[in-house]
């Protein structure tokens, strides 16, 4: 079981405070790099090809050591061993966490109340990996003999945004002849508009969900499934055009799909985590089942690194450590990722459920309410889209947003100097939010432009950047599926650790579920033109209100 430490008890937590009160409070990043010419050197780490940039944050060796020690205090170690074993960490639902078992390259057993999960997790990568060469070489066909041109995911959250952010991100290596279509919402224009683009003939339906119950993906597959038999009429041919990626055999053939049409996996792989899971069928699919290996070798590099790197040459707990300074110390209550590729224009939406969703908690691992902040809000755009909307507020607003910057070194699309004019904004942005601009480079600037003095002093206040805004800098060689995984990887382990530190559970999520209680009380009292008076009168007044609406 996870320790059930509040780390505000800590002698780590307590020393941080200090620590930032006395000294990091009043320091300026410029100061600390003209200190220390070697700081890139001493705060940078590689991992594979990805090199990790931290040097750009208000810190110095002491403040490591004490967040460092803050990691040994909460019993970090421990945790990760707990994680990695199978041991039920996600108390609350009593399932073990093991997303990394499903990228478990090595000959280690893992076991689930005894019993060694590797043989299933094996046997069902082999059978993505027969279907998609099937799919692929038009062994299986549609039902009036075409071959399969269009995926269509049906799925949400944690069974959508991960094959919409790798697909989206691996664009390059989508494999000839293959379209891959993703419907969530239950909006019914999500649907309408993906239909609009696919035959059914020619398309493989993939109802993604752990449950199979889920309200929008069983609507969205119902009516999928409708629309397909206006076209293919007779129900048999149900079985080549949907297959079903889910936990819960019982409701997937209950909503008739065969059981060899479906793609399992298991209670221990958390909704936000299974892209490496069946759910990843898309992914395979769309890319390849070898890219899909590899996505998921990439991963298993990060875990290996995870596991076994000391922590101050560990690229999750010191992401993890790094953002816990900003968040209770600073008070910063968001963080922006901000990949500067456009393939990658999902990653910071992939990362808001997985931050937002684990760690988005104000219950410790005891039942009590904590005492200090837990997980921030998570968002971000594209660079450089980014800079010419709400990079104002990060270079002059008043929140603190420490930032990620991604980026890749080689373009997959190496047109004229494009790629050379992306990174320059990719190192200038840093450089601009560690560096700022004094008054004096104000004033200087000004008067080579022959301002007079008057518009000197007036217009100085308003070009003055402070600076000081942490960043990390996560360059990449390239984005292909291996260090995609890596990449992602790291960004779950972060989450892991800060939720182990936190004290709280983040492998659950009952916060979302009273909105859905709610809405199946709603929905019935939508069915005719009855007036409402079963809520507060602000929600009776907008029920009401559409009903008066709908009647045109
Ligand atoms: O939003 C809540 C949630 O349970 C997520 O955690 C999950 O990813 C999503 O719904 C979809 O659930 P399912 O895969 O069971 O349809």
């Amino acid at each position: 079981m996870l320790p059930k430490i509040n780390p505000t008890n800590t002698q780590a937590w307590f020393l941080l405070q200090k620590h930032y009160e006395e000294e990091m409070n009043r320091r300026h990043m410029r100061d600390l790099f003209a200190a220390d010419a070697d700081r890139f050197k001493k705060f940078s780490l590689r991992i594979g090809d990805i090199l990790f940039d931290y040097s750009k944050n208000i810190i110095n060796q002491k403040t490591l050591q004490l967040l460092l020690q803050l990691a040994e205090d909460c019993k970090l170690k421990d945790a990760i061993h707990e994680m990695f074993a199978g041991i039920k960490i996600n108390e609350t639902e009593q399932r073990s966490v093991l997303h990394t078992a499903l990228r478990n390259f090595s000959d280690t057993p893992i076991l689930v109340d005894g019993k060694d999960i590797m043989p299933h997790v094996q046997r069902v990568q082999a059978h993505m990996k027969d279907f998609c060469e099937e799919v692929h070489s038009g062994k299986h066909k549609g039902y009036t003999g075409k071959k399969i041109r269009f995926i269509v995911n049906i799925g949400i959250g944690g069974s959508d945004l991960g094959p919409v952010m790798v697909t989206e991100s691996l664009k390059p290596f989508w494999k000839k002849g293959i379209e891959t279509f993703f419907i969530s919402n239950i909006d019914g224009t999500h649907i309408s508009e993906v239909l609009k683009l696919v035959r059914p003939e020619e398309t493989l339906f993939l109802i993604a969900s752990k449950t199979f119950t889920t309200q929008e993906t069983m609507t969205n597959a119902h009516t999928a499934r409708q629309w397909f038999l206006e076209k293919a009429i007779d129900e048999k041919h149900i079985a080549k055009h949907f297959v079903a990626l889910s936990t819960n055999e019982k409701e997937v053939t209950g909503f008739g799909i065969d059981k060899k049409n479906m793609f399992e996996f298991w209670d221990w792989v958390g909704g936000r985590y299974s892209l490496w899971s069946a759910i990843g069928l898309s992914i395979a699919l769309t890319i390849g089942y070898d890219n899909f290996e590899q996505l998921l070798k990439g991963a298993s590099v990060a875990d290996e690194h995870f596991r076994k790197e000391k922590f101050d040459k560990n690229i999750p707990v010191l992401m993890a450590l790094l953002g816990i300074w900003y968040t209770n110390f600073f008070g910063a209550q968001s963080e922006a990722i901000l990949p500067y590729d456009q393939y990658l224009h999902r990653f910071a939406a992939y990362f808001q459920q997985g931050n937002m969703e684990s760690n988005g908690k104000s219950i410790d691992r005891s039942g009590n309410p904590v005492n200090y902040s837990t997980g921030p809000i998570i968002w971000g755009e594209p660079g450089t889209n980014g800079q010419h909307a709400f990079y104002q507020l990060l270079h002059q607003g008043t929140p603190l947003v420490p930032s990620d910057f991604i980026a890749p070194a080689i373009s997959h699309n190496p047109i004229g100097d494009h790629h050379q004019k992306l990174l320059s904004n990719f190192f200038a942005q840093t450089e601009a939010l560690m560096n700022g601009k004094s008054e004096n480079e104000v004033k200087i600037e000004l008067m080579k432009e022959n301002k007079s003095q008057d518009e000197i002093k007036k217009l100085t206040p308003f070009k003055i950047f402070d600076g000081n805004k942490p960043t990390n800098s996560i360059l990449l060689k390239e984005i292909n599926p291996f260090n995609l995984g890596t990449l992602i990887a790291l960004y779950e382990h972060k989450i892991f650790v800060q939720g182990v530190i936190w004290n709280i559970f983040s492998f659950d999520q009952w916060g979302v579920e009273l909105g859905k209680q709610l809405a199946n009380r709603v929905l019935p009292e939508l069915a005719d033109d009855t007036e409402i008076v079963s809520h507060d009168s602000s929600t009776n007044g907008l029920i009401n209100s559409y009903k008066q609406f709908r009647k045109g």
